[in-house]
């Protein structure tokens, strides 16, 4: 069929009209569980085994027949029409409506999950969902495969970001409201890689080798935040291995802790290409294998039929698929008509969200704000920050609008560039000054320029996607030099990071100004220049500690990086995550007692806040503290509140515990009660194989950021 055949055939779907009356499922009084049953009471078995997979491979291949019903999206599932069900049309969307052919000529680029992630703020998280959940159903898809929630074991993985940071408690919270906002618009939504996938490198040929209390405590604790958040409707399995088993085949992970322990109600779809197995997958606990048929078409029919796999668990993968699709609304409210996109309003969300996820990191000397009204002069290099802010790519990559704003870009790799001039609204806001840019390329020519101007912004950028990782934290393209040889010229240096993840920074001294500001998306550039001019103040703090350099790492080269490179034919091979266990981030720092250059949770503003009178209620459900703003502007501030748990826990190292984002006018004071979360306060006891809270007296500190934490209380656990 022609792409246009097909397009007409989705506009007015005949079967998709069917009698109404006489299907009983179609009772939205009933529980979406006895909507599911009812539907599959009427199912063939080859309706039966249609749910449980995809069609092929992106559908819009040159030559390739497209279903009906499809969108053209990574991932389509067709309906059973006769019954009223329809297809599943999953789209890429981790930070917008990913590239998407035919319906996605126009998405909103959000600032990257970890930016997001930066501004510790839920609601932030929620609205973040919102924007791609009216985008997918204005497009006519009916289920976001975004919400990754692999915590950041390895700060070099080309995906982190896409993720939410390296905290079990922050990536579960922002996730779940995230996929939360994604599914109030009655769209289904799922979380991934599941899990341990916290590597590009070797992605389906490794196994992480992790113990089981390390690993409920870590990866699988922002999972289980998350799910309780949002309960989505899928979870996407990874491709890795995990203790040497398939993620997609792992019985523990999918069935043990996941659908039992976690209670996930909704369907765990692969990965695409991530299925290895039929009876294997089937019993394991996979329920649907994307993107197409190969274990879960035919063989499954014929080891269903062989009584290798129980009718029964092929009932119940089909009612985990019909139930999330009645408990979302996809069927009660399907998303149609299409409707054009509105991009204004996604732009304007895009540039809130990017205002609370820029962080301050350093601010010498009171070099910003910019005094719009005095500032006679600067010099803006590098990173094509004369056009646009760079994105991040994979399957996360969102189209640009009028294409990628840089051309075929300087190097091999470059990222894809948004139109969001930075050059265009620093100038904006001091129309008065001198403004000019260097593209940085010659560090030389970009010093002389620097050395004539009041101020040097040097932009400097870190390539990331999925499939491979930086080998090291420096930054790419001799950009380290760049910035070196702006500072030598120019004592009043600012730099704006616009990378993936944490870089090491060896001129950290020389400059006065660092400003992390991520991927920002569409509406970057706007929110930069008013962070700078100090229209809006910093608030966002770090959801990922920023390493010294790759020897303070636990695996100081990434692993299996030389093997899988210097070998084309894959070689399995194990990455040893109980060396950190559970000692993700800054907990790793902490026990191995190592500065990092930035700590999780640090972030700047340009007021100052002040904490006292912690308190901690009896049973250690809540914690309770002053916050005052002591400083000259209104501003939001984000108190953490940690715990160090009793000694037979064999901890060294404090768990994010709670958190609040406190907004503050100046002088005033705010008296906070900060729910501390049970989970994190817990342990995995493996031979109780449960999460329990160990008796014995719980230290809780709150403070400004992980490194920072002036208050302290405590409670006793009893036995
Ligand atoms: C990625 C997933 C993505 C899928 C579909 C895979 O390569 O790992 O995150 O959803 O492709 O595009």
């Amino acid at each position: 069929m022609s792409i246009f055949a097909a397009f007409a055939s989705m506009a007015a779907p005949a079967s998709m009209h069917p009698d109404v009356s006489k299907m009983p499922w179609m009772n939205k009084a009933l529980s979406p569980d006895r909507r599911a049953d009812l539907v599959i009471a009427q199912m063939t078995l080859d309706e039966k085994i249609q749910l449980v997979h995809g069609t092929h491979w992106i559908v819009h291949r040159d030559g390739q027949d497209v279903p009906a019903h499809s969108n053209y999206g990574a991932g389509f599932v067709p309906g059973i029409d006769r019954l009223g069900i329809p297809g599943i049309n999953m789209a890429d969307s981790a930070v917008g409506v990913r590239v998407s052919t035919f319906q996605g000529r126009y998405a909103t680029l959000l600032p990257s999950t970890l930016g997001a992630a930066s501004s510790w703020n839920p609601q932030a998280a929620f609205l973040y969902g919102s924007v791609i959940g009216r985008e997918l159903r204005a497009m006519g898809f009916n289920m976001s495969i975004g919400g990754g929630v692999d915590i950041t074991r390895e700060p070099r993985n080309g995906r982190n970001f896409e993720y939410a940071g390296e905290d079990p408690l922050l990536a579960g919270t922002m996730t779940g409201n995230l996929m939360k906002g994604v599914q109030a618009q009655h769209l289904m939504g799922d979380v991934k890689h599941y899990a341990f996938n916290d590597q590009e490198t070797g992605r389906t040929i490794y196994s992480a080798d992790i113990n089981k209390r390390a690993a409920r405590e870590s990866d699988l604790l922002a999972f289980q935040i998350a799910i309780g958040i949002a309960h989505p409707s899928g979870v996407m399995c990874s491709y890795n291995r995990v203790n040497t088993v398939y993620a997609c085949e792992n019985h523990w992970l999918l069935t043990d802790v996941l659908k039992k322990d976690f209670g996930f109600k909704g369907w765990v779809l692969s990965d695409w290409g991530g299925t290895h197995s039929t009876v294997k997958a089937a019993l394991a606990g996979l329920d649907q294998e994307m993107p197409s048929d190969k274990y879960f078409g035919e063989p499954l029919k014929q080891a269903v039929l062989a009584g290798k796999v129980p009718m029964s668990r092929l009932d119940d993968m089909d009612h985990r698929i019909l139930r999330s699709m009645f408990a979302a609304g996809v069927i009660d409210d399907p998303p149609t008509p299409r409707t054009v996109i509105n991009p204004f309003r996604g732009r304007d969300d895009a540039q809130q969200l990017a205002e609370e996820s820029m962080v301050l990191l350093k601010n010498e000397a009171h070099l910003l704000p910019l005094q719009a009204s005095s500032i006679r002069s600067i010099a803006l290099i590098g990173s094509h920050a004369d056009v646009g802010v760079p994105s991040g790519g994979g399957s996360a990559q969102v189209n640009a609008p009028g294409g990628n704003a840089i051309g075929p870009g300087a190097h091999a790799g470059e990222s894809i560039y948004f139109p969001s001039s930075p050059l265009k609204y620093i100038r904006e806001h001091a129309p008065a000054a001198k403004i000019d840019f260097n593209p940085g390329t010659d560090p030389a020519a970009a010093a002389a320029l620097a050395r004539t101007a009041q101020v040097a912004i040097v932009f400097v950028n870190q390539p990331m996607q999925e499939g491979m990782d930086r080998p090291t934290l420096a930054l790419p393209h001799d950009q380290d030099a760049l910035v070196a040889a702006v500072a030598a010229a120019n004592p009043h240096t600012l730099v704006v990071l616009e990378t993936g993840g944490p870089v090491a920074m060896p001129w950290i001294d020389k400059v006065q100004g660092i400003v992390e500001a991520w991927y920002p998306g569409i509406g970057g550039a706007q929110a930069l220049a008013d962070l700078l001019f100090g229209n809006v103040d910093f608030s966002a703090k770090l959801p990922v500690s920023f390493p010294r350099n790759d020897n303070q790492l636990p695996h100081p080269e990434i692993a299996g990086i030389t093997a899988t490179t210097a070998s084309k034919t894959p070689v399995f091979f194990d990455v040893d995550y109980n060396k950190a266990g559970a000692a993700v981030g800054y907990k790793w720092f902490e026990m191995k007692h190592l500065k990092p250059l930035f700590p999780f949770g640090f972030g700047l503003s340009y007021t100052s806040y002040a904490y006292s009178g912690l308190t901690v209620d009896r049973d250690g459900h809540t914690a309770t503290l002053t916050v005052r703003n002591t400083g000259q502007r209104a501003g939001a501030e984000i108190a953490q509140v940690y715990a160090v748990l009793p000694k037979a826990s064999g901890e060294t190292y404090k768990r994010l515990v709670g958190f609040d984002r406190v907004e503050l006018a100046p002088g005033e004071s705010k008296r906070i009660t900060v729910p501390l979360n049970s989970l994190c306060l817990s342990v995995y006891d493996t031979a109780k194989d449960t999460m329990l809270r160990l008796p014995g007296t719980y230290t809780i500190l709150a403070g400004p950021s992980s490194a920072d934490t002036p208050l302290r209380a405590s409670f006793v656990q009893a036995h």
